[in-house]
């Protein structure tokens, strides 16, 4: 998330301040960005090649010459006709001309047959837990029935990111009794976790199935979910409530996720460390927490409720951090946090099927300086049995991300017992490799990047699509982020090996290069780099999440464009040929939200786009909003929706 705009520096805050609602993006938990001398000269020296990369080879090379036997680029595909939309603040939702936009559900909408219609004025966690989730992120559309590729009938999986009581609550005050309080946490809490929903087109148009006994909620309030993997019944995942330390109440900070090919959906826990007050230093696991970032509270939660308390509840720090898989087609199904894929802020998890059968999930660890990973099973899909592919989440092979300026990347494992993972650097199982996921990545020598958001995978070409937001603390470059104070973030192409003519994902050897490089290209000292083509709209900033369509053109959302300038917005692109790179803008976001869970049905038909924290300035009071998106009445906030587009004459998004 990037809400925030001008808000106190949460470097300058202790960890008895509530933040409310800062941007701890901001804030650099990795210490091991600060170069040695031998560093900042070996930096230095391929900043210039990544950049002068970028200029010989006209944007699109493989930035090195190892690479061998990749997957060819997918062939020209049709080229973008529609017209540009152009950079603006909107105060609601703009798409390309021939196209529509509708609002499919919004924030308290029903997803529970028996929800209660929303009351901004009379709001309860029981209502809260029947209806849909605040600021919604990712979405997948997971057909009907299981296993086909209906494009009209569906269920959509939703995240529910997070909540700001400033702008949820009327009555929300800054010092509330806990009597008071507590009410509006709890509803917090059930506003959270991820919404289930059946959709159908039903004259053409996509509806909400309210009656469907496949609507569900998956909530932090009241959803059991089971921990499984290495770190499940370990000692540091035990608590009070728990001490078995395979079980945990809710999941926190959904953002974006994936599904895998046997149909389930995988929800990433990104920043839950702003849920928890307390001061890591008075806690067992001081070093662990302050990597991860905790000790700078977002939420007041804690105060009300124990077990945000990290000195009172050590432990339940550790249960929150991890890829959560959900089964959309089991209403009764108990979600899994899945601990082989490691502990940090997972912005993602997105999968492959590789060539060997194995199964590859990417995630990026979203905030200054860290690091992009990948899960890589033991086991084989098994497309013909579903119940067989139940636990493959489960063993398998964590690795982080090493990029060098050759043009090159290294998979690093990080397996306890190899290289530095050992007991002298206090790992004393896979467990605690997982649980400090970070540190074990810092000491294998992973590289820091300019915040990894999305990471996608193309269908067409296998390649590998890395969104690197921005980093403005960076002061100095290394080969795959080579900008200093890098306000526009960049996009980065990996490029896996083949194996039996497909990409292989779970090789440990890929080539990258740079897709683009964000930011106005007019401006000179800007570093900007896109297809020569692109237009004054087509530029783009702060990339976040991305989706492919069928003939592999990547469409990529944005969140936090400069502010004073326009909307965040979501652009199409070609991947391959002669137009690769040349991003133009298709969809314009109300002022202040970002766009997240870009995702098309099979047939390309309808993108789904979640439309999260519209008009949500913090700092002005409840009733001040810059937009009142998307209903627009004196008596209701801005409210985080989902949109439905398609194409006026029923053809494919982008025909
Ligand atoms: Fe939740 Fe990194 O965006
Ligand atoms: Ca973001
Ligand atoms: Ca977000
Ligand atoms: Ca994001």
């Amino acid at each position: 998330m990037n809400i925030m705009t001008g808000q106190k520096s949460a470097d300058s805050n202790d960890a008895s301040t509530i933040l409310e609602f800062p941007n701890d993006d901001d804030v650099a938990t990795n210490d091991s960005n600060c170069p040695s001398i031998s560093e900042l000269i070996q930096a230095s020296i391929n900043r210039r090649q990544a950049l002068h990369g970028l200029a010989a080879f006209g944007l699109f090379s493989i930035g090195g010459t190892w690479v061998t036997g990749v997957m060819p680029a997918a062939s020209a595909t049709t080229r973008l006709s529609f017209k540009e939309v152009p950079h603006r603040h909107e105060m609601g939702v703009r798409v390309a001309d021939g196209y529509n936009a509708d609002v499919l559900i919004r924030w308290g909408d029903k997803v529970i047959p028996t929800a209660p219609d929303f009351n901004v004025d009379d709001q309860s966690a029981e209502a809260q837990a029947q209806q849909f989730g605040n600021n919604n992120d990712f979405l997948a559309f997971m057909p009907l029935p299981l296993g086909s590729r209906n494009s009209d009938r569906g269920l959509l999986c939703v995240n529910h990111e997070f909540t700001v009581p400033s702008l949820m609550f009327p009555n929300y005050r800054r010092e509330m009794t806990a009597s008071e309080r507590l009410p509006l946490i709890e509803t917090e809490m059930a506003a959270h976790g991820q919404s289930i929903i059946e959709i159908a087109k039903v004259r053409g148009k996509w509806q909400v199935m309210q009656e469907s006994s496949y609507n569900r909620r998956i909530t932090m309030l009241q959803t059991e979910i089971a921990i499984s993997g290495p770190a499940a019944g370990h000692d540091r995942l035990r608590t009070s409530t728990d001490p078995s330390g395979r079980k945990v109440i809710g999941t926190l900070n959904n953002c974006a996720g994936g599904v895998t090919p046997w149909g389930t959906v995988l929800t990433a826990e990104e920043n839950v460390q702003g849920y928890f007050v307390g001061d890591p230093l008075k806690t067992p696991e001081t070093r662990n927490l302050k990597r991860f970032g905790f000790g700078r509270p977002w939420f007041d939660w804690g105060k009300h409720v124990d077990r945000f308390h990290i000195e009172k509840e050590p432990h339940e720090a550790n249960r929150f951090g991890w890829v959560v898989e959900i089964d959309p087609y089991d209403v009764n199904s108990t979600p899994v946090k899945r601990t082989a894929l490691g502990r940090f802020k997972h912005e993602c998890a997105t999968c492959a099927v590789n060539p060997d059968g194995t199964l590859t999930v990417y995630s990026g660890d979203d905030q200054y300086f860290e690091y992009i990973y990948k899960f890589v099973t033991k086991d084989r899909f098994d497309a013909g049995n579903r119940e067989a592919n139940r636990d493959l989440l489960d063993k398998g092979t964590l690795f982080v991300a090493r990029f060098d300026a050759d043009g090159s990347m290294t998979w690093l494992p990080l397996v306890f017992g190899q290289g530095p993972l050992r007991e002298e650097n206090d790992f004393h199982s896979q467990a605690d490799v997982v649980i400090e996921a970070r540190r074990a990545g810092q000491l294998m020598g992973a590289t820091p990047m300019d915040r990894p958001e999305d990471v996608e995978t193309n269908p067409n070409s296998g390649r590998v699509y890395v969104m690197l937001t921005g980093n403005k603390k960076r002061k100095e470059g290394n080969a795959a982020n080579p900008r200093v104070a890098n306000y526009h973030g960049h996009i980065i192409e990996l490029v896996p090996p083949t194996s039996r003519g497909k990409a292989d994902h779970a090789a440990t050897r890929y080539g990258w290069s740079f897709f683009l490089m964000g930011g106005n290209p007019v401006d000179d000292q800007s570093g900007a780099k896109y297809h020569e083509g692109i237009s004054d709209n087509g530029w783009l900033s702060t990339p976040d999440n991305c989706t492919f369509d069928n003939q592999g053109r990547i469409w990529i959302s944005t969140d936090g464009q400069p502010k004073s300038g326009f909307s965040d917005s979501v652009y199409a692109a070609e991947t391959s040929g002669p137009r690769r790179g040349l991003t133009r803008c298709f969809f314009n976001a109300p002022k202040q939200a970002e766009i997240c869970g870009p995702v098309f049905t099979p047939d390309n038909k309808t993108l789904f786009l979640a439309i999260q924290h519209p008009g949500d300035d913090f700092r002005k009071p409840y009733t001040d909003r810059a937009t009142r998106w998307p209903d627009f009445n004196e008596g209701l906030p801005p409210r985080s929706s989902i949109v439905v587009v398609t194409k006026n004459d029923g053809d494919v998004v982008g025909s």
